[in-house]
């Protein structure tokens, strides 16, 4: 059988081309699960699954949940906000309390990048990263690129822009290695101060004018502009933003071919993406998020296969 490279889902940095080949071969036959009359399947009764979310979540904390219970996991769910870390409790003594009741994968989100490598080497469960401040995302970007793989077929060769807020965001960086791992050509776009100097060394295309951007690429993944993590002003006013990189509907029509429009959510309607190009034929953002439930199960299914349960 084959296996992941890795014991963990910590970055999309550390897994190769053939774990990401392995996760989507894999979320093939769990979409086929999650569209039958009866959605679930026995394979992980034994396992027991905690979902720790030390910052907020509508999608990924739904979608998790829904996928360990589609595989019959137990789960258990906390979050930050009405627990023991108000009153001072590390992260290491909060999981190892939860631990101490026989948890055998955490599923975390973080604001600090890189407490999943923290935590990893410090307790005995599967980690699995649900986001890691402004790091990395890895469930986001394997449903993002599952997603594409769907709509166009593959992805080797095809030309994906991320428009926005590239610099505070992590779905943005996992993106980026998960693209170039699979053989597509990425460019970034937005404002010079939202994004990073060091981003060119990754291996993409800097572009500052979205129609250009539009010319060039096969599909384009909206980033919402995340002011919550923007301690100074990086440009002057949304509606100014808005005007050079909101994507609307006519600025589709003028190009000469059809291009697949996403998002990972939350949206911003009429900030970053109108809504008739939300809910238009070009946009997959709901198929996305249909495709993190499918993804989601097949990273976790391989995860509890690395579980000793001798
Ligand atoms: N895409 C995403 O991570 O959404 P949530 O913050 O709602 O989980």
């Amino acid at each position: 059988m084959r296996d992941l490279s890795v014991d963990h889902l910590l970055g999309i940095k550390q897994i190769t081309a053939a774990d990401i080949q392995l996760i989507f071969e894999t979320a093939d036959s769990f979409k086929q699960v999650i569209n039958r009359p009866i959605k679930k399947v026995p394979t992980l009764r034994d396992i027991t699954i905690a979902n720790m979310f030390f910052e907020n979540s509508t999608r990924t904390r739904l979608s998790f949940e829904l996928a360990e219970k589609r595989l019959s996991a137990d789960v258990v769910n906390f979050s930050a906000a009405s627990s023991s870390v108000k009153k001072g409790e590390t992260l290491v003594d909060t999981v190892n309390n939860i631990l101490a009741m026989k948890v055998d994968m955490v599923v975390m989100r973080h604001p600090n990048p890189g407490a999943h490598v923290f935590l990893a080497k410090h307790i005995d469960a599967k980690i699995v990263n649900a986001g890691d401040g402004t790091h990395e995302h890895p469930t986001q970007a394997l449903l993002d690129s599952f997603s594409i793989r769907e709509r166009l077929g593959g992805l080797e060769g095809k030309k994906v822009v991320i428009v926005g807020d590239i610099k505070h965001s992590r779905v943005a960086l996992s993106n980026i290695y998960a693209l170039k791992k699979q053989g597509a050509e990425v460019m970034v776009c937005g404002p010079t101060t939202l994004i990073p100097k060091y981003i060119a060394e990754l291996g993409v295309k800097v572009e500052h004018n979205l129609k250009k951007a539009l010319q060039w690429c096969d599909v384009a993944n909206m980033l919402r502009i995340q002011l919550e993590r923007q301690e100074i002003k990086y440009f002057p006013s949304i509606r100014e933003y808005t005007m050079q990189y909101g994507l609307t509907k006519p600025m589709l029509d003028n190009l000469d071919k059809e291009i697949v429009v996403m998002h990972p959510g939350p949206i911003n309607r009429g900030v970053e993406i109108t809504s008739e190009v939300a809910d238009s034929g070009h946009s997959i953002i709901l198929d996305q998020v249909e495709n993190g439930v499918a993804v989601r199960m097949a990273v976790i299914y391989l995860l509890a296969g690395k579980i000793n349960r001798g």
